[in-house]
């Protein structure tokens, strides 16, 4: 018979999928272990087939949380036998998507548009997409019409389940290489989409794998989802309802990422300290992110701990007076505030108000002379008028913020805002986008300037790619160093807490030198 598409087909295995479903176990994480090894036995008949083993390239967009969730899918990938490379041509290919804003959607369309090309080339290449933007009916659906090629589409939820939707794509794609179909007269192996896309879920599954990406610093969990709904925001919507962990899974994850030589943390959830909301301690007490700060700081080895990102509405004096005894926890804190004006405040859901976030901005500064504080602004938020703006200026002036990741408002269909009246002009948008960074530039604390002169110290991160000799790092309040050493052995250096003298101010940025 004639074939199309159907020359080196490498799925097409001899493999009993059917016994394998047959007895899978049905609790997590046995279930996933389980077909991590069935999934591995798989993917050896394919690589036998292709005459080489498969590579894969997780494309990660938008926040830390994502990140995280990439080293997971790395982890369980690896796993299985795949082979990570930074190729831009893998065999198999995740796009782990972001839906924050439509610029992130955009990109990922691009992305799309030159994997298109690429599978064509090569009709074995796997596509899979996952993250926040497919928990969005209307992102699937224009998937499933117009880019057809992908092979498997999973959201945030089932992300853990990783190893088993492997296993059914293997199935699938073997019973089509198996079972070409006729059409117009030629043999052709039919491609399927399988897709697995859950609403929400209240489920945590523990002790999967994860490829680290750093082994001196490490992100940990601590809630998933948001329940803040504020009306601008997506997240709620595709990251489900606020769940979180048990703190002593979260103190063994720490202890043991403290055993493999890590020395910095950062605890991630979509509204850290809101944590423990629905859990109970031991004798009943309730749990709170003040309290599970004070057990991740009693962990050996861990000698710095970050937090992203907390809510304004949510911090406590407590909090406030751990971080301040704290050794350990860093000198910076991230602490949104979107808008200045109380009209737009409470149309956004914020629920706080200006005079209130500036008491709590005052009180940490009081409280932490060297904290560096860091914030969110959205711009353009609908109905906001010339003089809301000057109340966001006014937060800007008044806090003298180190630096601000500023956002033109962007309307995502689904959320309450997107339906408001008054969607503010583009041209307003962008005048005003254009003074509030002006603004955050005139009025940006100069701790940098007066660093100059004194020792700092700074965890060494990477080797500057391109500047031999010069080692990037940070400091406790999250300041960026680029500091020289003396020798060529800079791999040395990384992952270590040196003293450094600083030198020069470059503004974004200081310079320093070994001591
Ligand atoms: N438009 C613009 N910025 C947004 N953010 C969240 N949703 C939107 C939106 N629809 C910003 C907020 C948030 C950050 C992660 O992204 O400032 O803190
Ligand atoms: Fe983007 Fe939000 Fe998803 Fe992070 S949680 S990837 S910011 S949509």
């Amino acid at each position: 018979m004639k074939m199309e598409n159907t020359v080196n087909n490498i799925f097409k295995v001899d493999y009993d999928f059917e016994a394998v479903r047959a007895v899978e176990p049905v609790n997590e994480p046995e279930r996933q272990y389980y077909y991590m090894e069935k999934a591995a036995e798989v993917y050896k008949l394919i690589c036998e087939n292709a005459g080489k083993r498969l590579t894969f390239n997780c494309n990660t967009f938008g926040c830390q949380m994502n990140f995280r969730d990439s080293e997971k899918i790395a982890g369980i990938l690896e796993k299985i036998g795949f082979e990570n490379t930074e190729d831009k041509s893998p065999d198999f290919v995740i796009l782990n998507t972001c839906t924050i804003r439509e610029n992130a959607d955009q990109k990922v369309y691009g992305n799309l548009g030159y994997l298109k090309k690429l599978k064509e080339l090569n009709p074995n290449m796997i596509i899979a997409l996952c993250g926040c933007m497919m928990q969005e009916t209307t992102v699937v659906q224009k998937l499933r019409e117009s880019y057809s090629f992908i092979d498997l589409i999973y959201g945030t939820h089932n992300i853990y389940k990783l190893a088993e939707l492997v296993f059914a794509m293997f199935a699938l794609k073997s019973y089509a290489a198996h079972h070409p179909v006729k059409k117009n007269g030629k043999y052709k192996i039919k491609h399927s989409m399988l897709v697995d896309i859950w609403k929400d879920t209240d489920k945590i599954v523990e002790d999967l794998p994860d490829e680290r990406k750093y082994s001196f610093k490490a992100s940990v969990n601590i809630t998933y989802g948001c329940d803040n709904f504020c009306t601008y925001c997506i997240v709620p919507y595709v990251r489900g309802r606020e769940r979180s962990r048990r703190p002593g899974d979260i103190v063994k994850e720490v202890k043991c990422l403290a055993d493999a030589g890590v020395i910095e943390i950062m605890l991630l959830g979509q509204n850290v300290n809101s944590y423990g909301k629905g859990l109970e301690g031991e004798k009943g007490e309730p749990v709170t992110f003040a309290n599970l700060l004070r057990m991740v700081e009693k962990v050996e080895g861990i000698k710095r701990i970050r937090f992203m990102t907390p809510h304004p509405k949510d911090f406590s004096d407590e909090l406030i007076e751990v971080i301040a005894d704290s050794e350990k926890i860093c000198k910076h804190i991230h602490l949104p505030f979107q808008a200045g004006s109380n009209n737009v405040l409470r149309r956004m859901n914020r629920r706080y108000t200006k005079e209130s976030y500036l008491e709590l901005a005052g009180k940490i500064k009081t409280r932490i002379p060297d904290i560096a504080l860091t914030t969110d602004i959205i711009v353009g938020f609908p109905g906001e008028t010339e003089e809301d703006f000057e109340d966001t200026l006014d937060v800007v002036k008044e806090v003298r913020y180190q630096s601000a990741y500023m956002f033109e408002y962007s309307k995502r269909t689904g959320t309450p805002a997107a339906t408001m009246e008054d969607q503010v002009d583009a041209e307003a948008v962008k005048r005003r986008f254009k003074r509030l960074q002006d603004t955050v530039a005139e009025y940006a604390d100069d701790k940098f300037g007066n660093k100059v002169g004194c020792m700092a110290e700074v965890l060494a991160e990477e080797v500057n790619s391109e500047e031999p000799l010069i080692i990037t790092g940070r400091m406790s309040d999250n300041t960026l160093v680029h500091f020289k050493v003396p020798t060529d052995n800079k791999e040395d250096y990384i992952g270590k807490l040196l003293k450094v003298k600083i030198t020069e101010n470059c503004r974004f940025y200081l310079m320093g030198e070994l001591s």
